[in-house]
């Protein structure tokens, strides 16, 4: 097997380290990657996967260390400079233009804005013909914004080749792919390799990684574990490789319910096709029940069905005994499920209103009498809860986007704390927000948990889950596949149930897709 390859490689990382505020995304990395090569990055959520390609692709710079790219030292500033390099990224979240058509999307920046019409028909052409050699079919004039994120993705890919870039990193690309869709990427990408593309290639299924990549990199805590030729590795290996990894927080002790607590949410058979199937499950009343599982495994289309934020096909959801027929998150409300959504600011908060108003909005016929509002009535419980909960501000009359990412976070608890919810559901609740937020709000979670409401949590950070949860489900593929309690759960249990290291591997990625 000859896996030198002589002369410099396409790109080096050398002692390479990356810091966010207090999270240590990357240390010390040192990493060769071949030209015309597919290389692998795989590693638990948070490892520095994105972190490093992100780096390659010159959308972050290294706080210390050296990026080589065919052998010179380079200092990308920007995404741009990378791509004059021939390096670009197809990153996790699509980066289009949301009001601009697909067509525009595919050429921007490489094309000028202003075209003529000359150049609209060569444009066009080019459009016709990146179609023909990718097989992606997407309407040109449709608009980004309209398109489901798997087609968002396309458009990225589109793009990524049509500015010819000779080394493109792809970030979980398949992710939100159906089986089909991702079978012509793994076709697209090998065909890439073949005429001299290279591709850094980050995926969470590593059956798939196993079959498209030459080589292999396990990142684990922002470290590189090892570097191997995929023809070395199994899914088990892989995943050992990954475990171990701390974020070094120290967690609220836990106070499970009694045996006996009356269940506070009950789901059954809930689907929603092809991404949740038939999901069933309990909390009981001050219980914490965390769901774990890798990125498109389901979790947040149960969350959304059970909020009614999504329609489900089937379901009956019962929540404190009673039988919950939402038809919106109004009437889930209603029923005492609150939810803290996954994008605090798409759907969570509005940023340009104030502290006080984004508590009290949802609540207002609480604390208005004949529909008349009470301004006072309304601040002091607002105040009351912004004071308990230790949210940062100098006045509740504070407009929200002046404030941290953690303390609006705790904005959007206070505004479902508002009035006691009986169910209370977070999803990913610590995305984006410092150490001490993080702290902050495992508290919130423990205190909601004691005066007796359901908390379901979703997190992509395990350890999160494993250090709060008195119940862990992990979901794959739009299954519940496994349930731990405190006895019988932990990090290897939840980490092999989440890659399902223990099936076929033909099976692994797709199993249960439409
Ligand atoms: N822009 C950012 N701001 C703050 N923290 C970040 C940012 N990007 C990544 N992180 C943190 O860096 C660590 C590595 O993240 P990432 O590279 O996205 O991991 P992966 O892609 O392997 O899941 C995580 O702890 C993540 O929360
Ligand atoms: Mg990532």
């Amino acid at each position: 097997m000859s896996t030198e390859t002589p002369g410099p490689a396409h790109a080096e990382l050398l002692g390479v380290s990356k810091r966010f505020g207090g999270v240590q995304a990357l240390s010390d990395i040192a990493l060769r990657i071949d030209h015309g090569k597919i290389h692998a990055l795989v590693g638990e959520n948070g490892a520095g996967k994105s972190t490093l390609g992100k780096i390659l692709a010159g959308v972050h710079r290294p706080d210390r260390g050296e990026l080589t790219v065919n052998g010179s030292a380079v200092d990308y500033r920007s995404a741009r400079d990378a791509l004059a390099d021939g390096i670009t990224i197809i990153a996790q979240e699509p980066t289009l233009v949301p009001d601009r058509p697909v067509l525009e999307n595919v050429f921007l920046g490489v094309e000028s804005n202003v075209a003529g019409v000359v150049e609209r028909r060569q444009l066009a052409r080019r459009y016709r013909s990146l179609v023909d050699s990718t097989g992606i079919e997407l309407p040109p004039q449709r608009l980004a914004r309209t398109l489901r994120v798997a087609d968002q993705q396309k458009v990225e890919i589109l793009r990524a080749i049509a500015r010819d870039a000779r080394l493109i990193v792809m970030d979980e690309p398949t992710s939100a792919l159906t089986r089909d869709e991702a079978e012509r990427l793994f076709e697209l990408v090998r065909r890439l390799r073949d005429n001299g593309t290279t591709i850094v290639y980050v995926s969470h299924f590593l059956a798939e990684v196993l079959e498209l990549a030459e080589t292999v990199t396990v990142l684990r805590d922002g470290r590189v574990v090892r570097t191997s030729l995929a023809a070395r590795e199994t899914p088990e290996l892989l995943v050992t490789a990954m475990l171990g990894r701390t974020l070094g927080l120290a967690f609220p002790e836990k106070k499970p319910p009694p045996a006996d607590a009356p269940v506070a949410l009950s789901v059954r058979n809930l689907s929603r096709p092809p991404v949740v199937n038939d999901v069933s499950f309990e909390i009981r009343a001050g219980e914490i029940v965390g769901l774990a599982g890798l990125i498109g495994s389901g979790r947040t289309e149960v969350a959304r069905a059970i909020f009614a934020a999504d329609k489900s096909v089937s379901s009956a959801i019962d929540v404190a005994g009673k039988r919950l027929q939402a038809r919106s998150p109004r009437d889930a409300i209603r029923h005492g499920v609150v939810m803290v959504p996954e994008d605090r600011k798409g759907q969570g908060l509005l940023m340009l209103r104030s502290i006080v108003e984004n508590v009290t909005l949802p609540h207002l016929h609480d604390v208005s009498k004949g529909g008349v509002m009470e301004p006072q009535a309304e601040t002091r419980r607002a105040g009351d809860l912004i004071k308990r909960l230790d949210v940062r501000t100098k006045s509740g009359r504070s407009r929200v986007d002046t404030l941290s990412g953690g303390n609006q976070q705790k904005v959007l608890f206070a505004k479902w704390m508002f009035r006691r919810p009986n169910v209370f559901i977070a999803d990913e609740p610590t995305r984006g927000v410092d150490v001490g937020a993080k702290r902050a709000i495992y508290e919130l979670i423990c205190s909601l948990a004691a005066e007796g409401i359901g908390v379901l949590m979703i997190s992509s950070e395990h350890e999160e889950v494993l250090g709060l949860a008195h119940r862990v489900l992990v979901m794959r593929n739009g299954r519940i596949v496994a349930e731990f309690t405190q006895e019988t759960m932990s990090e290897d249990a939840v980490l092999h149930a989440a890659f399902a290291t223990h099936q076929k591997l033909d099976e692994e990625v797709f199993d249960g897709d439409a």
